[in-house]
């Protein structure tokens, strides 16, 4: 069930962006942006903002090219995340990383096109978002994804290594690096609704913590998951010396938290009723999922 509901939701998202690509400009970028973004990956960031669209009865017309704008977002963060002066990963999504297979320089610049490219999208005129609304994700987006955001998380996260950080700047970290994306896409969706100023922040809120939570579980996974099926290395964190929640508080109690953040959440999701199902859903499988 959740796993249909996923997949129908990455497809209309991987369509999107097969269409919006094909129609780009042709450059010596285009390919190494397309095997960034178009082979595989699950989407879940582009199925949140659906979800979260549900909760306002928002059908995915309003909202795709959002989807495809934070997908584009989240493909570059995982370009320049793999790169040898960052994480230096050699697979992703069961592949060779984009500069294993274009060379640093070009993974870079495909990197840096596709954070454009969101922009592009969000701003482009032919989708119906009312003009304020635009301006206000337009600027959210930037938030998110820069040095407030993803950026400055991913800085924190490679100055931690093999350090010994505290709780809450571990926290703070992952929430930035993770955190903010998903911020954006609960946000996002709250805006397209025309919601109220308090009731988009909490949304943004809301959203953080589901981020949170995702990277919790990545770390998880990191430790038990399959390299077959996440289409990754494994067991890569504690010989780099990550900081995470796993190495300041052990397996157990690491899962005992996430497993209270999970439980917090759906609680908060509880005043939507059944309007919240497909979140709720996403939200289940996010802490138990093995891929
Ligand atoms: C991996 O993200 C990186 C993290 C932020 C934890 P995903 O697990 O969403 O990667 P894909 O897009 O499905 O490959
Ligand atoms: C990535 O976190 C976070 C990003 C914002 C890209 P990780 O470094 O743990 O992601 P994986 O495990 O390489 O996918
Ligand atoms: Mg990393
Ligand atoms: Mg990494
Ligand atoms: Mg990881």
């Amino acid at each position: 069930m959740i796993k249909k509901q996923l997949i129908d939701n990455a497809k209309k998202t991987e369509l999107f962006l097969k269409k919006y690509i094909k129609k780009q400009k042709k450059t010596n970028l285009l390919k190494a942006m397309k095997y960034g973004t178009l082979s595989g990956g699950k989407k879940i960031r582009s199925s949140v903002i659906l979800n979260t669209g549900k909760l306002f009865n928002l059908n995915t017309k309003k909202l795709i090219n959002i989807c495809g704008a934070v997908e584009c977002i989240h493909s570059y963060s995982l370009i320049h995340d793999d790169l040898p002066c960052m994480d230096n990963d050699k697979v992703r999504r069961g592949k060779p990383s984009t500069h294993v297979k274009f060379g640093e320089s070009t993974a870079v610049l495909a990197g840096n096109s596709l954070l454009t490219l969101a922009f592009e999208m969000i701003a482009d005129k032919k989708y119906s978002i009312n003009h304020n609304s635009k301006i206000e994700i337009i600027k959210e987006l930037a938030l998110c994804s820069g040095h407030t955001g993803i950026a400055g998380g991913q800085q924190l996260d490679l100055s931690f290594e093999k350090q010994k950080k505290n709780l809450n700047q571990i926290i703070d970290m992952q929430k930035k690096k993770t955190g903010k994306l998903f911020n954006f896409c609960c946000f996002a969706a709250g805006s397209v609704a025309n919601r109220g100023e308090k009731e988009k922040k909490s949304l943004g809120l809301l959203g953080e913590d589901i981020g949170f939570l995702f990277q919790l579980a990545d770390d998880f996974l990191d430790v038990r998951g399959s390299k077959k099926l996440l289409g990754k290395p494994t067991k890569k964190d504690k010989k780099k010396g990550k900081s995470t929640l796993i190495s300041f508080m052990g397996y157990e109690n690491a899962y005992i938290y996430a497993n209270n953040l999970k439980k917090d959440i759906l609680r908060k999701l509880k005043k939507h009723g059944k309007k919240a199902k497909d979140l709720k859903n996403t939200i289940e499988f996010i802490l138990g999922r093995e891929f």
